[in-house]
């Protein structure tokens, strides 16, 4: 498995299936950070979580992050402006597999206020168990290094 240490981040949109998220890693022993926030009651700013989950990412302190708001784009978009994040926001666990497989995605993003708690089971189960092909994808893969570059 790619992914021992794993940080989990949200807005308020995505706090409840966030909590979900913990238990459900806890269960099946992969070392979880609570990246916030910390309740859904006030709304917080989705940049600043998808900013942390990413740094954490790239600085090697967990080996992946789960990040989540209410659609899980705004989130996905801002944790993708931090350089070397791969984030996916994916809603199924055929695209989940197929973000491992091709683009080596080291961030998974998900909707909260547009999935359940045993979709995103599914979705993670995928994610994390899936390793990077490698082969034909690295080229791509250094074309995106690339273009962070400029
Ligand atoms: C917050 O209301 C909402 O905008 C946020 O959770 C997310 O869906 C943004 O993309």
């Amino acid at each position: 498995m790619s992914f021992k240490k794993v940080m989990v981040a949200s807005d308020h949109g995505g706090y409840r299936l966030k909590q979900d998220i913990i238990s459900f890693l806890e269960k099946i022993h992969i070392e979880v950070t609570d990246g916030g926030c910390d309740d859904d009651e006030d709304s917080v700013d989705y940049p600043i979580y998808g900013e942390k989950a990413a740094r954490a990412v790239v600085s090697k302190k967990v080996d992946g992050a789960i990040i989540i708001c209410g659609t899980g784009i705004g989130i996905s978009i801002a944790a993708n402006r931090v350089k070397g994040a791969r984030a996916a926001l994916c809603d199924n666990a055929e695209y989940a597999k197929l973000t491992r497989l091709h683009n080596d995605c080291n961030i998974l993003a998900l909707g909260g206020r547009f999935i359940d708690g045993q979709t995103a089971r599914k979705i993670i189960f995928a994610w994390l168990n899936t390793e990077y092909e490698g082969g034909r994808h690295e080229k791509r893969i250094k074309m995106l290094d690339e273009i962070e570059a400029v």
